[in-house]
């Protein structure tokens, strides 16, 4: 199929912060065809970008190089085994009408996952997680393409390297770009409904199901989570840090009440929004940036907001809460 650059586009639609950079060339893709075309072609350039729903990207400057608007489709049964099924869907189909497709058809395992921003591409490269849940443990494998030569390559999903909010993929960026994503479900629903603020949610449903399940983390997204319709954000902006026992132990003692939780190999995971609200900076407000007033770890631009604007803030929090915990917060969005 015949496919259409785009020369000095805004990239204002095509990121949820809304930051308004624009592209030096920019193109769309709706098959494999069509990227290993623009490949075979010569038209990738040195710098270039794969973009799906632009839920996890902070733009501080135009980009100089190509955009590759990334809408490859399709949700296909590639067989059934036993009370396991297993999908082939285009990494361009939106994530949460993915995770909507399983739940209508009594396919189980992505519900926790519900109303994420983004793409079934871009879902294993941060390793999207909720409520208890990561993309990581209903993957099979992933089909990519490499941008120099065209080939297409399978990752299973033990080349991955797959950890909290980790993947191989963010090791070498857009080398690769994932054109499908394997997934096995469930036909029948194993609910993992033990995270404390889903727990709470489904306490008064009875013999919940998957589609309740959907339904709680809709909720409670809608409720904690701004709107990127409406005000623009990423979603959390930094990962939630792991310290060592020694740093923990030395904090534990200064701050009882600090909320963590302990991994088996001594490591502890401490909420950067209780390290962010400690500083002071929960719901806090400059020029037209801001903290989310119920969730700090999220950044909103409040309408104008430069993409440098929202990095100055971030870097901002960063040395707050590095200065009083001694933890340096890591972004969980990539900043280009
Ligand atoms: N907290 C505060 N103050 C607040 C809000 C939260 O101190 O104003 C503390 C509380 O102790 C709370 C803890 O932070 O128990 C955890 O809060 P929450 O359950 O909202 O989760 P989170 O760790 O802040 C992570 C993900 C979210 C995901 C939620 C739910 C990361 C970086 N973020 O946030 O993912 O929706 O868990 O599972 O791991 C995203 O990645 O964009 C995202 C929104």
């Amino acid at each position: 199929m015949l496919v259409l650059f785009k020369e000095n586009i805004s990239l204002r639609p095509y990121n949820t912060f809304h930051i308004d950079v624009s592209a030096k060339r920019f193109v769309t893709i709706r098959t494999l065809e069509d990227i290993q075309g623009i490949i075979k072609k010569g038209h990738i350039l040195r710098r270039t970008l794969v973009i799906g729903g632009g839920s996890n990207i902070l733009f501080t400057q135009d980009y100089p190089g190509l955009v590759v608007y990334n809408r490859i489709g399709g949700i296909t049964l590639f067989k059934e085994e036993g009370d396991k099924v297993i999908l082939d869907v285009g990494s361009g189909v939106t994530w949460d009408r993915f995770v909507q497709y399983c739940v209508d058809h009594g396919y189980y395992g992505a519900e926790n996952l519900s109303y994420i921003p983004g793409t079934v591409g871009a879902a294993p490269i941060q390793n999207i997680g909720a409520y208890g849940a990561q993309v990581s443990d209903i993957i099979l494998s992933i089909t990519g393409v490499d941008f120099r030569t065209g080939t297409k390559r399978i990752f299973l999903r033990e080349d991955c390297d797959f950890g909290y909010r980790r993947s191989i993929f963010q090791l070498a960026p857009d080398t690769y770009l994932n054109t499908s994503v394997r997934f096995r479900l469930s036909t029948q629903p194993t609910l993992n409904t033990s995270y404390p603020a889903l727990a709470n949610e489904l306490k008064k449903i009875k013999n919940p199901g998957p589609e309740d399940v959907r339904n709680a983390v809709i909720r409670i997204r809608r409720r904690k989570l701004p709107d990127p319709e409406q005000r623009g954000n990423a979603g959390s902006f930094f990962k939630n840090p792991f310290v060592e026992h020694s740093l923990w132990e030395s904090l534990i003692k200064e701050f009882p009440e600090m909320p963590y939780h302990k991994y088996e190999d001594d490591k502890f995971k401490i909420p950067a929004a209780w390290l962010i609200e400690q500083c002071g900076w929960k719901g806090k407000q400059r020029g037209q940036c801001a903290t989310w007033p119920s969730q700090p770890l999220v950044i909103v631009n409040l309408g104008k907001a430069t993409g440098e604007e929202i990095l100055d803030f971030a870097r901002d929090i960063q040395k707050s809460v590095k200065k009083r915990f001694n933890i340096l917060l890591a972004p969980e969005v990539r900043i280009v």
